[in-house]
């Protein structure tokens, strides 16, 4: 059975100060509430350690949103994994569209940031996803296998029991457009049997493979229905704690 897995993706939203204020009242209703699902939340690093200190007692995992390719090293800017795991930060989102895009990340470089996590000892989220171009020109799973393929190079079958992938379609991606649970579905089941392909059918059956792109409270259930969906990368609607607990209690 693949436990349900749901993020959200604060992107750059939410100062320290918010932020913890956010996180303590999350916490709070998520477990008035009952929530019976794993859940993450990756703020922005500045954000990080407040949330960290916000969320002591709670399940809630706290992420990052990016992480550099290098241990170390003269990289003005950038955050390095033991950074991240000093602050006890253990899971990192990889490879966003909105990485790839708007800082021109290619599949070559988000599999070094790959490789170094593992190597680190931390559990990916993994994103892939087709523009609008490339699926109404038929590309979807050209691009969905370029991806997988180019982004999992050389990591092992063992390492992809700390892998998740996020499918995220880039034309539903805060544009309020959500693939249809039985797109999202077929594109989760391409995925799982592309990894049973590459690793084995074992691995693609444990894989958590979470859907994003404007979900929401109203989409949520339907798309968790769906056999291959096992969880959901929010971002706009995990900002505000009235829209985010009925994500995260789908299932209540
Ligand atoms: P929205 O939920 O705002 O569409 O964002 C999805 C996303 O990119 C999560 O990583």
């Amino acid at each position: 059975m693949r436990k349900a897995y749901i993020a959200g993706n604060w992107k750059m939203n939410m100062t320290p100060g918010k932020g913890a204020a956010f996180a303590s009242e999350l916490a709070k209703a998520a477990k008035d509430a009952g929530a019976d699902v794993k859940i993450m939340v990756a703020p922005p690093f500045v954000t990080i350690p407040a949330v960290i200190d916000a969320l002591k007692g709670s399940d809630i995992i706290v992420a990052a949103q990016n992480m550099n390719d290098h241990k170390s090293g003269a990289y003005t800017g950038e955050v390095a994994p033991e950074m991240l795991k000093d602050l006890g930060v253990n899971t990192v989102i990889l490879g966003h569209s909105e990485r790839r895009s708007y800082y021109g990340e290619t599949d070559e470089f988000i599999n070094r940031k790959v490789l170094l996590a593992i190597e680190e000892g931390m559990d990916v989220v993994l994103c892939v996803g087709e523009t609008l171009e490339e699926r109404e020109e038929g590309k979807l799973e050209e691009v969905l296998s370029a991806q997988l393929s180019g982004d999992l190079m050389n990591v092992s079958a063992e390492a992809m029991s700390h892998i998740t992938i996020a499918y995220e379609p880039v034309w539903a991606i805060g544009t309020g457009k959500t693939a249809t649970p039985e797109d999202a579905d077929s594109a989760h089941a391409f995925i799982r049997s592309f990894v049973a392909k590459l690793y084995s059918s074992d691995i693609a059956e444990n894989l958590i493979i979470q859907y994003g792109g404007s979900v929401n409270a109203s989409n949520v259930k339907a798309l968790m229905a769906k056999e291959n969906i096992d969880g959901a990368l929010v971002g706009g609607a995990s900002l505000s704690v009235e829209k985010f607990l009925p994500i995260i209690t789908y299932n209540k």
